[in-house]
């Protein structure tokens, strides 16, 4: 298991470009199991998370290959098996992307029950009750559960929470459905409207993506195309603390600054200083940091993929920091890895209050999923000293070559290589 060694502090200055957005990739690839022609998707991050889904596609009859960060996929074969095993979907939890997909286009999907993660419980009844108000018999047993459907029937549903992958499993599966379908309390993320853009370039009839109410029009089947994937919003944010969090001065190329909004926001409201521009953004900070509270939500609130690296920021900053996570039941599990290095933060259930600014000092720390990771990253650059960020595989689940992105802007950070 592979950790980074960061000697700290440091100070990022330098323009960084993100990858292209591995939330969006992911659904991208998940299509593939609708195409009726090769698909090509541009800018698809090098990281973990998409090989698994590759691995899973693969299992599925859809080949693929990489040209550069260009992803060439299919089509799929029509005798393949249409089960997602508890293998692969154990590592991650986006693996449930198939089953819409596969119902519609297959008739029939099993795929293993995601169980528990590190962040919290996270069901896919969502996911299950659309699919069956599509019209689909679902099952479960045995950890599986199981969708049959000759062809599904366009309906009108009603997510009661809204879910990115459970809107992104319904967009894809209605696509192929006979009749009108109407998808209400839609994930409003920019990456489900990024995945309705890819399904219209494949020919579905889609309209309202990207807000509450979505429609979707059945068609019979659906081609192949060519699609550039957006940029990655949290791995980009990510990068922008950074420079709030050490003094320093990024810009971040190639952006969609509006999809950062809440960020920008936030880091304005604690002292940085942002400039952007149509596809760029950058964050200087010269004085101090002060608190800001936070409070994560479904887009278009502060994102909780950004919580973490935020509650980093926050132990440099002036005052008392609340910060709430709405989202997921179990998602601080940082918090008790900063205070190893100093950081001075009050924990109550959802609630941190973090006390600020405090002096960080380097040390040995454990990741325990992937955006924590990240926030750990951040934390040893602003320490003192050496730290170290154990069990980085969580990292390289979302950031292609972090390390390398670090050093370009003036980091300390290497990567030690153990053999698992
Ligand atoms: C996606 C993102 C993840 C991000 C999250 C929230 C991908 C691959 N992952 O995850 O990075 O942190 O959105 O922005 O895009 N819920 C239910 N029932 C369901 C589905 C969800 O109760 O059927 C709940 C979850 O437990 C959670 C909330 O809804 O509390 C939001 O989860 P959801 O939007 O589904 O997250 P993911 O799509 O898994």
């Amino acid at each position: 298991m592979d950790s980074f060694r960061i000697h700290g502090p440091a100070r990022l200055a330098g323009a960084v470009r993100a990858g292209g957005a591995k939330n969006a990739a992911l659904p991208a690839l998940a299509a593939s199991l609708l195409a009726g022609a090769p698909l090509e998707i541009e800018d698809a991050p090098r990281v973990r998370d998409l090989e698994t889904m590759r691995r899973l596609l693969d299992h599925l009859g859809v080949a693929s290959r990489w040209e550069g960060s260009r992803l060439h996929l299919g089509p799929g074969g029509a005798a393949s098996p249409d089960d997602a095993p508890y293998e692969l979907v154990k590592t991650m939890r986006a693996s449930v992307l198939v089953l819409g997909p596969l119902t519609a286009r297959r008739g029939h999907a099993r795929v293993s029950l995601p169980g528990g993660c590190a962040i919290g419980v996270r069901p896919i009844d969502q996911h299950l009750a659309g699919l069956e108000a599509l019209g689909a018999k679902v099952t479960l047993a045995h950890g599986y559960v199981e969708a049959r459907a000759e062809r599904l029937i366009g309906t009108r549903f009603r997510f009661a929470v809204p879910t990115v992958t459970g809107t992104e499993n319904l967009l894809m599966a209605a696509s192929l459905a006979r009749g009108v379908t109407v998808l209400e309390n839609c994930a409003r993320e920019p990456e489900v409207e990024d995945l309705a853009r890819l399904l219209v370039t494949m020919g579905a009839r889609i309209e309202g993506a990207g807000g509450d109410s979505i429609r979707i029009e059945g068609v019979d089947s659906l081609g192949g195309g060519r699609h550039r994937v957006i940029p990655d919003r949290i791995e980009g944010g990510t990068y922008l603390i950074g420079a709030a969090l050490t003094g320093g001065d990024v810009t971040l190329t190639e952006a969609q600054p509006v999809a950062l909004l809440p960020l920008l926001e936030a880091l304005t409201g604690c002292g940085a200083e942002v400039t952007r521009g149509e596809n760029w953004v950058r964050v200087t900070r010269a004085g101090d940091l002060s608190s800001r509270d936070v409070v994560t939500a479904p887009y278009p609130g502060f994102p909780t993929d950004l919580q973490a690296q935020y509650v980093a920021l926050m132990t440099q900053a002036r005052g008392v920091a609340t910060v709430i996570e709405t989202v997921f039941e179990n998602r601080m599990q940082h918090v008790a890895e900063l205070a190893r290095m100093g950081a001075d933060i009050r924990l109550d259930g959802r609630t941190a209050r973090i006390h600020g600014p405090t002096r960080l000092s380097g040390a040995s720390v454990m990741a325990t999923d992937l955006r924590a990771s990240a926030c750990l990253v951040l934390a040893g650059l602003a320490a003192e000293g050496e730290t170290v960020v154990d069990r980085i595989y969580h990292l390289d689940r979302g950031y292609e070559a972090m390390e390398n992105r670090l050093v370009a802007l003036g980091a300390r950070v290497e990567r030690v290589r153990r053999p698992d």
